[in-house]
């Protein structure tokens, strides 16, 4: 006869008991805020898909940047929205371009009060939207294909540029091949061998990017399948990790979170770097739009999709509800 005194519910049966017994804790370090700055504006904009996210102002973002460094978040990781877009994605190597001025200006508020973390890519500043720059190819169906070695190129001075503006981590989302040793061998060779390298490692192409295409005012037409890994694959993203990591990445990523938990997981068991997660604008545009049609407990659902990025194994999210949830964090 099987025994009847193990009993689960004893370590369930009041709130002191769970809370001794959780085997997941969030903490303010552990999360990041991704942070939109946007040039030509003197006052915030609202991003309609993200409801409470905005574009910040250059000045804006002093404010903001205090407001993450006061509620204790582990860092922030800035993207640009610039007004002019060229093929090349010229804005991003200029040093007086918004996201370096704004790199300025975060770690000038921040000071060590958080990690100021920047993304390298050239969708932002690309007329056509892609990660990298393009080049005619008579096998594509578009007549064109983005130019690996050629993307490669503007990573490198990018890195550069960032890293001089004060960035102390770049955010490598492009995922071409190569990007980490290229941008690597770049830092080592001009002397900033302390900024940091998150490699987006197993990064997918996914529906859920949608509302961040808004909040960049992105303008790309078709998608990114030839650079971004396809939801179907789970071994590759190994491959993609172990690459990063002997390219020389400090941290590697797995984007989106909450739909690749079992790549986390994967990723998080074989890892020897850190490994973070970001729960990316589509998933944060669910709940708030489940929670402002009154379906869903907006609150607890936030607290258990993040927890469950980090039960899977994230040591970071990155979450658009990052000030949020350290607040929460800091009243329980
Ligand atoms: C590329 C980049 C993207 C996101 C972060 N970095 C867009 C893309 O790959 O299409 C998406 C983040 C989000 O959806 O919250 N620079």
């Amino acid at each position: 006869m099987s025994r009847r005194d193990i009993r689960p519910r004893r370590l369930r049966s009041s709130p002191a008991m769970r809370r001794l017994v959780a085997e997941t804790r969030l903490h303010p370090a552990d999360l990041v805020l991704p942070m939109f700055v946007r040039e030509g504006i003197t006052d915030s904009v609202p991003i309609a898909s993200m409801p409470g996210v905005e574009q910040h102002s250059l000045d804006g973002l002093r404010g903001a940047i205090n407001a993450a460094a006061e509620a204790g978040i582990g860092g922030v990781m800035l993207f640009a929205v610039p007004l002019e877009k060229d093929a090349t994605g010229s804005g991003a190597t200029d040093p007086k371009g918004i996201l370096n001025l704004a790199t300025r200006v975060a770690v000038e508020e921040a000071g060590d009060a958080l990690v100021v973390q920047t993304d390298l890519c050239l969708d932002e500043f690309t007329d056509h939207g892609h990660c990298g720059v393009l080049r005619p190819s008579s096998s594509s169906a578009t007549g064109y294909e983005v130019d690996n070695e050629a993307t490669l190129e503007r990573y490198r001075d990018m890195a550069l540029v960032q890293a001089e503006a004060g960035s102390q981590m770049l955010g490598l989302s492009g995922m071409m091949d190569g990007q980490t040793a290229v941008v690597r061998e770049a830092l080592e060779g001009a002397g900033f061998v302390d900024t940091a390298i998150l490699a987006y490692a197993a990064k997918y192409a996914s529906a859920y990017y949608g509302p961040f295409r808004e909040a960049v005012n992105s303008s790309l037409v078709g998608d990114r399948r030839t650079y971004q890994m396809q939801s179907a694959n789970r071994r590759e993203s190994m491959l993609e990790v172990d690459v990063d990591i002997a390219e020389g990445a400090d941290i590697v990523m797995v984007k989106p979170a909450g739909s690749y938990l079992d790549v986390l997981a994967d990723v998080a068991a074989a890892s020897t770097v850190p490994v973070w997660a970001y729960q990316v604008s589509g998933e944060y545009a669910m709940i708030e739009a489940a929670a402002a049609n009154g379906w869903i407990d907006r609150e607890r659902a936030i607290d258990e999709s993040v927890l469950a990025i980090k039960r899977a194994g994230a040591d970071v999210v990155l979450t658009y509800w990052a000030l949020e949830l350290a607040e929460r964090l800091r009243l329980s």
